[in-house]
């Protein structure tokens, strides 16, 4: 039991609630900054069902410098930051450029000031969207970040550039950027998963939502793609496998080990799928049919990419181990949870 007091600013999200859930089981203790502008506080009663740990939650915009200066120094016991807060989605991003950059740029340039030059591990929410369209699958982490397909990929490559500078400029600063292939499926407990807000954007929150009549017909975003079946490929990855990549990271930071205070790791299974693969894999593993049919290419889209994950086997001792039968299993488990639940 380390107990050590981690910080993780977006806790009450999708990917945030999960790994607040796998800091308490890995014996820390979470504190969540979340301005809930994309959750529920809801989420923080589920998490102390799983856990019978209700952590302290702080509600407030980290991009209000005054607030985050506070919080920083009023809990000067923090030994961990995990940061997911941030606007991520790709297409509001592109109507919306500026709240993007505001939100994504100015919260995490805030709470980096905020620590001043105090010692910090920092995790850092970071994506394969940095890739664009790779030359070489599997797309290794040493792969040349391309131009950003959207303002929210653009935010995701400034912020990696903002932590590499700082990690120069500050002696006792720390960065592991975790880049997340497609994160998807619930936790075993069905109490915690995906809460999109309106229509879904992703693939498998709208299979789910098909599947149980919330929603007409899945449109597949295109089937002309140069891949087997015509759709694109991703490398779709268990969120619980995705949060415990965090506890990997924070240990391997407490270690001491590596003088390289900036890394980055792709933290995916290594294995694509293509958009009716996991709609198949979704009618098998549930027995639900889930109604489809094809439509244009979706604008931004690559058209396939799935991630070389070896290097966070290797230096942080984790892999993903839950398959895709397991993510839409747990997925579909936690939409009837919602549909008796509302949140
Ligand atoms: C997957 C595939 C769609 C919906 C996401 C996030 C991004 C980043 C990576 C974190 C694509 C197809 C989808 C539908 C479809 N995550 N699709 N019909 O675009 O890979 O990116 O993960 O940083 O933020 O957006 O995921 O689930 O939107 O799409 O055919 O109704 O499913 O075209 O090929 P994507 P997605």
């Amino acid at each position: 039991m380390s107990g050590k007091k981690v910080l993780v600013t977006g806790g009450t999200g999708f990917i945030g609630s999960h790994t607040v859930v796998e800091l308490i089981n890995a014996g820390y203790t979470p504190i969540i900054i979340d301005d809930l502008s994309n959750s529920t506080p809801q989420i923080l009663n589920q998490i102390e069902t799983i856990t019978g740990v209700k952590p302290d939650f702080f509600q407030f915009d980290l991009c209000d410098s005054k607030a985050t200066f506070e919080f920083i120094s009023q809990n000067s016991d923090i030994d961990g930051i995990i940061h997911f807060a941030a606007f991520k989605s790709v297409g509001e991003s592109v109507e919306n450029p500026l709240s993007y950059y505001r939100n994504n740029l100015y919260s995490l340039v805030n709470l980096l000031e905020s620590l001043s030059d105090r010692p910090m591990n920092f995790v850092f929410s970071s994506s394969c969207t940095v890739y664009g369209e790779p030359e070489k699958l599997p797309v290794t982490e040493e792969a040349p970040v391309k131009k950003a397909e959207s303002p929210y990929g653009n935010t995701k490559q400034i912020s990696e550039e903002i932590l590499l500078d700082t990690t120069k400029a500050k002696g006792n600063l720390k960065v592991t950027a975790l880049r997340y292939f497609n994160p998807v499926g619930a936790h075993a407990s069905a109490l915690i998963g995906e809460l999109p807000t309106g229509v879904p954007q992703n693939l498998v929150p709208f299979i789910t939502q098909a599947a149980i009549g919330k929603r007409g017909d899945i449109v597949v975003h295109g089937n002309d793609y140069n891949t087997p079946d015509g759709t694109c490929i991703r490398d779709y990855i268990h969120v619980v496998d995705l949060a415990k990549a965090h506890i990997s990271a924070l240990k391997k930071m407490e270690q001491h080990t590596d003088e390289d205070r900036f890394k980055v790791y792709n933290i995916g299974t290594g294995k694509g799928s293509s958009v009716l693969e996991v709609i198949h894999a979704f009618e098998n593993a549930t027995g639900v049919k889930a109604g489809y049919k094809m439509g244009p290419r979706r604008p931004g889209d690559v058209e396939q990419i799935f991630g070389e994950v070896g290097k966070a086997e290797r230096e942080l001792a984790w892999k993903a181990e839950l398959n895709l039968s397991v993510m839409m299993s747990s997925a579909w488990a936690w939409e009837n949870y919602i549909k008796e639940n509302p949140m």
